[in-house]
């Protein structure tokens, strides 16, 4: 039997499918029951996201995944409250699987539909409560970075935030990802420089940061940057990379976490907000975590890291969005569309 909003059980199934991952979630309440993330490894051969593969890939999984986020939290489906889904931004045609799965589930079971934006759940991710997580307090800058976004948010409630600085260009995930490609790693090479980064000189060789305004980001000089490198090095030692990629990696993992540093110490010299929380792929990276650690025992600042579950992109954070408009009542039409560019 379905609960009254007034209830103090609300169970959410969440689901999340706007690029290259599957994923079904069970919220009891702010509290994730079940987290089930399906990766696409078909990807890795392509270096780089398919949609037409993903969107196909996402129909196969799409009922094993939310099958098994079910059985994991022991949850019947006729106990769930609602359905939240990402309903943008992504690719068309991976949000449509989502979208459509979720709108069919919400008219089978006759509970309310809830749509969610994919970079407001990197945000309100932090709200999941957690033993290994803690929620922050309002207002507070979000610096939200991932494969697709690079953004600075002023959040001063779950759904008043307002981006008061982006990238021009790339996301850094890009970044990582484009410079790994460089180096020869694999897709996705964020994590790959990440590990390799924590090997080698951060000082060996310094990359030029991009200048654009204090709170807006732009990383495609990087890419290019790095290119000539790479280039003039392996022209006078075709070996190169097999003995200095530690180096370099270190080095480029230097340059993007100043970067990243330098935008949030301008934020907060702009808001005058120093709690600090980060979200999306980019925000497992081991260096930016050790900076916001140092900031927080150097400048005051009081830095919001969220659990590595997380920060990848997952159907948990699109639950705790539904969760926190559910209890607004704020439920989607039935003809309400799937969007691959939506307003923040
Ligand atoms: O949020 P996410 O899972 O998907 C998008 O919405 O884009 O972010 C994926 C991105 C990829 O670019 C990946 O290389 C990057 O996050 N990433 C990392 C790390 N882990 C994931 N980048 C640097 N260091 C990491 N440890
Ligand atoms: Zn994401």
């Amino acid at each position: 039997m379905n609960q009254s909003p007034l209830s103090k059980d609300i169970y959410i199934l969440a689901i999340e499918s706007s690029c290259d991952d599957t994923s079904a979630a069970v919220l009891h309440n702010d509290q994730v029951l079940s987290n089930v993330v399906a990766n696409q490894e078909i990807h890795r051969a392509y270096g780089g996201v398919v949609p037409e593969l993903a969107s196909r890939a996402h129909q196969q999984n799409i009922v094993p995944v939310v099958h098994q986020a079910l059985q994991q939290a022991n949850i019947d489906k006729n106990q769930l409250n609602a359905i939240a889904f990402t309903q943008g931004p992504g690719l068309m045609g991976s949000l449509l699987v989502g979208t459509s799965f979720a709108k069919s589930l919400s008219l089978g079971l006759n509970i309310p539909l809830i749509n969610v934006h994919h970079m407001h759940a990197h945000i309100l991710a932090h709200f999941i409560k957690d033993p290994e997580q803690t929620i922050p307090e309002f207002p507070f800058i979000a610096l939200t970075i991932s494969g697709g976004h690079t953004q600075i948010v002023l959040v001063k409630d779950y759904f008043d935030m307002k981006i008061i600085g982006e990238t021009i260009d790339d996301a850094v995930g890009e970044a990582y990802d484009k410079s790994a490609k460089m180096l020869g790693l694999p897709y996705p090479g964020g994590p790959l420089i990440d590990r390799y980064a924590k090997l080698g000189n951060p000082d060996a060789y310094p990359f030029p940061k991009p200048k654009v305004d204090p709170l807006n980001f732009s990383f495609s000089g990087l890419k290019t940057a790095i290119l000539y490198f790479l280039e003039q090095q392996q022209a006078k030692d075709p070996n190169f990379l097999e003995h200095a990629m530690n180096d370099v990696c270190a080095s480029i993992q230097k340059t993007i976490v100043d970067y990243l540093m330098e935008k949030l110490d301008n934020a907060v010299a702009q808001t005058g907000v120093n709690r600090i929380a980060i979200g999306g792929g980019v925000s497992a990276n081991s260096g930016i975590r050790s900076a916001l650690a140092q900031a927080e025992s150097e400048r005051g600042w009081k830095t919001h890291v969220p659990k590595f579950a997380y920060c990848t992109d997952n159907a948990a954070m699109i639950g705790i969005v539904g969760y926190l408009k559910y209890l607004e009542g704020a439920h989607a039409a039935h003809s309400v569309a799937a969007k691959s560019r939506l307003t923040f």
